[in-house]
């Protein structure tokens, strides 16, 4: 089985360690489309567009099913991505409400994500049919800072501490007791411990990353061989492979040997 995986950058990567902890029999290929990112920044028209044509690359280099690894594409073209493709396709705002539903007691969520996803509302609107209350942060800074390869950096800590501050702020004016903290854009985990030591202990920070591959794990019961061994993952980028290499072996956690270059247009 060939699980393709696709964000704009190196947030998708998040996932994927996830999905190969749990399914290590899989091949794995996984795309960054780190020339047009940010995608959070982008209208729903464009980020369709360049979700379509990154999920069918993945599909033409052989993936059997798709992860779209990007909460901003996935809250604005997964109907465009699934349009495009004649795959199976699963996003992470499912995922990533799934994951706040199970975790919470209060009912009441707080989200950060991109300008793009946080205007869509699609995390209130899954939280919604969860019974879950959301109020949702838009933290454009976040991704850039994240891409720099900025994780334990001073400039990083205070743009955290004010979007941190000023999401509690619109709980306290909304009333709200969340008790449950969804990172809504998979490059947020890469700053989790940062995240973690600015908010109060009562409230649990998430994200999508394990629930995905679960879920990835239930669709693909029966269809893969548990046995097999996996082959090499393939990577591939937009943008200059050297820096996927050196920041995405950091953020996979695992070394990174050789990623190709592709060219998807603009
Ligand atoms: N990692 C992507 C997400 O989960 C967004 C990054 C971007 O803005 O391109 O939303």
């Amino acid at each position: 089985m060939k699980i393709g995986v696709f964000d704009s950058g190196f947030g998708g990567l998040t996932v994927l360690r996830a999905l190969m902890d749990r399914i290590p029999e899989a091949d794995y290929l996984y795309l960054g489309d780190t020339a047009r990112l940010p995608y959070g920044a982008k209208s729903r028209a464009t980020v369709a567009r360049y979700a379509a044509s990154s999920a069918k690359f993945l599909v033409s280099e052989g993936a059997e099913f798709l992860v779209i690894a990007c909460n901003t594409a996935s809250a604005l073209a997964l109907d465009e991505i699934r349009d495009a493709i004649p795959v199976p396709v699963l996003g992470v705002v499912e995922t990533g409400a799934n994951a706040a539903d199970v975790n919470s007691t209060t009912r009441d969520v707080l989200v950060m994500a991109t300008a793009a996803t946080v205007e869509s509302h699609a995390y209130a609107i899954a939280c919604a049919g969860r019974n879950l209350r959301a109020i949702e942060k838009a933290c454009p800074l976040l991704v850039p800072l994240v891409e720099e390869g900025w994780i334990d950096h001073p400039v990083t800590a205070e743009v955290l501490r004010i979007y941190l501050a000023e999401l509690m702020e619109q709980a306290r004016e909304a009333a709200l007791t969340p008790d449950t903290l969804v990172l809504g854009c998979t490059h947020y985990p890469l700053l989790r411990e940062q995240i973690e030591r600015a908010v109060p202990q009562t409230l649990q920070v998430i994200d999508s990353a394990a629930v995905t591959a679960a879920q990835v794990d239930r669709r693909l019961a029966g269809a893969h061989n548990r046995a097999a061994a996996a082959g090499p993952t393939r990577f591939f980028a937009t943008d200059s492979v050297a820096k996927f290499r050196t920041l995405g072996s950091r953020f996979l956690g695992r070394p990174i040997e050789a990623v190709d270059l592709v060219d998807l247009g603009s």
